[in-house]
């Protein structure tokens, strides 16, 4: 199954691009079929993958007014890693995509047909919540909130946050928080040490334990259009990408195969113990929508159940909502 992931953050160089490049970059050399996709009509991602962004023949812009097929515009950079490049052409176009009734799913009815074959789909969103962030959202299962140590990150954390709950509500039920990771540290400076405590202090579950440290290397990479793996391999940086890359694979194994044992057990359940996981969430129904599981009485399968099948159990208990809203948006 194709895991489709964003990296995002609206605060311009918090190392978003050189996060989804470097990722993307281990991946594929791990075996793994990768597509980037460049939402930032800066069209930095491109760039660092050593293509000029002015010269393109075809970018996502196309792709989105349905003057190009998904094969016509992605780039094959190597056997396993391909890319579909953005321009500041797609800027130009913004006010006339935000017209469109469609305009929340440009992407994800871009690349409905057409990437089963990729293992990941890496997404590089712009520094704004804007329509290309939103599109970024709506066509991911995750998003990775990159966060370098300093105070404005920090305080973007809540807006994204919001329209991530906007997002997962009106567009994508399934979206999920992947996780924090943090770049650019220094941790010989007070700050970059605070930043990280109130980072663990607020999502203690959610924090990468791996962390990309300044490392000059994965600038030079950039401006060389390589990866930190091609450009120097032994670098801190490259280092620091693998330790990154390796958590971020693990993470998805573990799960998916717990999601799976989980989903595999309720599908096994009888009509009347789903009826029972229903129920039990509707008698703790203030728990329940605020995804306060441990208060919830029940055996690991059920509060498995009642998190992995929280959008199929809220729409059934609340079938008005999702309604209300979808009439409220048209
Ligand atoms: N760990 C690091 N050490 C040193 N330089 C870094 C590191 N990570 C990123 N950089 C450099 O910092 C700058 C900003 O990084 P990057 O472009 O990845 O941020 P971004 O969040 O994508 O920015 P934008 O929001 O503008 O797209 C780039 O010049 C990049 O090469
Ligand atoms: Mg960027």
């Amino acid at each position: 199954m194709t895991k489709i992931v964003s990296f995002i953050i609206q605060k311009g160089g918090c190392g978003k691009t050189t996060t989804t490049v470097n990722t993307a970059g281990y991946l594929s050399l791990q075996g793994f079929k990768v597509l980037c996709v460049d939402m930032d009509p800066q069209g930095n991602m491109t760039q660092h993958f050593g293509y000029d962004s002015e010269m393109l023949d075809a970018t996502i812009l196309d792709l989105f007014n349905k003057k190009r097929t998904l094969d016509e515009v992605i780039l094959h950079r190597d056997q396993n890693l391909h890319l579909l490049p953005n321009n500041l052409r797609t800027a130009g176009a913004e006010s006339e995509l935000q017209k469109r009734p469609d305009r929340d799913y440009l992407l994800r009815d871009s690349l409905l047909t057409g990437i089963s074959s990729y293992d990941y789909v890496l997404i590089d969103c712009p520094p704004t919540l804007g329509l290309f962030s939103v599109n970024a959202l709506a066509t991911s299962g995750e998003f990775v909130l990159v966060v370098s140590p300093e105070f404005l990150p920090m305080k973007a954390i809540k807006p994204l946050y919001e329209t991530f709950r906007t997002v997962k509500y009106q567009l994508n039920h399934t979206l999920q928080f992947n996780g924090i990771m943090m770049t650019m540290c220094d941790f010989r400076t007070r700050h970059s040490q605070e930043v990280l405590e109130i980072l663990k202090r607020n999502f203690p579950q959610k924090l990468y334990h791996a962390f990309i440290r300044n490392n000059v290397s994965l600038k030079e990479a950039a401006a060389y259009g390589q990866t930190i793996f091609e450009y120097s391999p032994q670098s801190l940086g490259a280092f620091d990408y693998q330790n990154f890359a390796e958590e971020f694979i693990r993470d998805h194994h573990k799960n998916r195969s717990k999601r799976k044992y989980y989903q595999d057990t309720f599908d096994r359940l009888t009509k009347e113990e789903k009826h029972q996981i229903l129920m039990i969430a509707k008698n703790n129904l203030s728990a329940y929508v605020r995804s306060n599981l441990e208060k919830i009485p029940g055996s690991k399968v059920i509060k498995e159940s009642l998190r992995i099948e929280r959008n199929k159990i809220l729409e059934n208990l609340f079938p008005y909502r999702i309604h209300a809203k979808l009439e409220q948006q048209q």
